[in-house]
């Protein structure tokens, strides 16, 4: 049976970094009518109710239906060492990540993680998420069981790291294509799962790995391929020691067939004009972590090159400190100001939903709402807290009244969500 959403209504016909507002579109008293896991039609309430008698109707009042929010860099077994206290980069890997990513050799272990994080971001209106899971494959099939009971479109890969790893941490060029390949085969387009290519950064990375993910590439071009780059000052001098060949950090990647579309990059924060020249024209995506960049003391994203890439918007779960995509976008909104660049609301919504599933390639399927597209929603409610609720008050327009759920918004403003048309329920 067919569902029909009530409520003030949020979509994109256009980028707005291009073309600013006009890029949305806002239902004051709209309708989603959604049927067999997908959006069947967008309108006036009125209307819709005439065009579905049968429909059963969730009325959210006041509420805006957008497209659910899509986390386009999280690191899923960095879960339960969210919000570490005092390091940066590389002394937050050796102190924290490491040690706990050790764990998911335990595939009990990370089942237990896998749920709890996806219930997590569920939560907070997230219904795909672009994970790194650890170098054991177990942790890649404990994302995919939990995201397919779930029903949610998740892209996840094995992270590969064959040096600067502890004993236990690694694994090396040949067992890394090996595993990757038989991962992908296993999940690559089964149900709503991508496989994504996976090498961790180039410092922990031999040019070898790197050549043989390349080249597991080269056999699988449809698939997305994520790792980092240029995200603190100590690892790019770290990287220039580890490559001397390398013109620069991206160098190491593209060397290996690693520079594509389909290519997502992480933080990219310190670029040099060959680098940003090269992505552009590469077609790569970049994609922004911003409480992550704060947190762990990376630096401040240009989102001027918003204009020229796709980028998209992540939490980085567990370098980023919320798990929260309003957070985020609050994240973003500061980071912006910092360099004196104001993101508008519409600006800030899109890289959550539709800028993130660009970035991912997956504009056609989720982030946004449209006919044909697949019913993944989140419903917020624009008072959720009493100081939310007196500063939207004053609102004369949708983005004002948006602006104070993204600035200090977090799960109590998540009134529903729904993942390939059916309603999530809450845990
Ligand atoms: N660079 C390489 N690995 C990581 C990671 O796990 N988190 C962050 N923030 N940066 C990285
Ligand atoms: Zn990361």
């Amino acid at each position: 049976m067919a569902d029909l959403l009530l409520g003030q209504v949020i979509r994109f016909v256009g980028d707005p970094f291009i073309e600013g507002t006009d890029a949305a579109r806002h239902l004051d008293r709209g309708a989603v009518l959604v049927d067999g896991g997908r959006i069947a039609a967008v309108g006036d309430a009125a209307s819709l109710r005439l065009q579905a008698p049968a429909a059963r109707v969730h009325d959210y009042g006041r509420a805006l239906i957008s497209a659910g929010f899509v986390d386009a860099h999280v690191h899923y077994p960095q879960t339960a060492i969210i919000a570490s206290w005092g390091k940066q980069l590389i002394d937050w890997l050796n102190t924290y990540t490491f040690p706990e990513e050790m764990r998911f050799a335990d595939r009990s272990y990370a089942d237990d993680i896998a749920g709890r994080y996806l219930d997590f971001v569920l939560a907070r209106g997230t219904t795909t998420v672009c994970s790194y899971a650890t170098i054991h494959p177990e942790s890649v099939d404990a994302i995919f069981t939990a995201a397919q009971a779930r029903g949610m479109r998740v892209y996840a890969g094995k992270t590969c790291m064959d040096r600067n790893a502890p004993e236990g941490l690694r694994d090396t060029a040949q067992s890394a294509y090996d595993d990757s390949k038989r991962l992908l085969q296993k999940w690559h387009g089964v149900d709503r799962l991508s496989y994504v290519i996976t090498p961790r950064f180039s410092p922990t990375s031999t040019p070898e790995q790197l050549a043989a993910l390349g080249a597991l590439w080269r056999e699988f071009p449809n698939c997305l391929m994520q790792t980092h780059l240029s995200e603190q000052l100590a690892e790019i001098a770290w990287v220039k020691d580890l490559f001397p060949q390398s013109r620069d950090y991206l160098d190491t990647y593209e060397a290996q067939g690693l520079l594509r579309e389909g290519a997502l990059f992480g933080h990219a924060i310190h670029l040099t004009a060959r680098e940003k020249a090269r992505l552009i024209e590469a077609g790569a995506s970049l994609i922004h972590c911003p409480t992550s960049n704060t947190f762990i003391g990376s630096g401040l994203f240009d989102m001027g090159l918003a204009q020229h890439l796709r980028v998209g918007l992540a939490t980085d779960t567990g370098g980023g400190s919320s798990f929260s995509m309003l957070r985020t976008m609050a994240g973003a909104y500061e980071v912006a100001q910092l360099r004196g660049q104001s993101l508008h609301p519409a600006q800030l919504w899109w890289l959550a939903t539709q800028g993130s599933a660009r970035a991912l390639h997956a504009e056609g399927q989720i982030g946004n709402i449209a006919v044909g597209m697949e019913a993944d929603l989140a419903v917020v409610n624009l008072a959720s807290t009493p100081a939310i609720a007196q500063a939207a008050a004053r609102a004369g327009d949708l983005w004002q009244a948006l602006f104070p759920t993204i600035m200090m918004g977090d799960d109590r403003a998540i009134e529903a969500v729904w993942v390939g048309g059916a309603k999530v329920n809450k845990s």
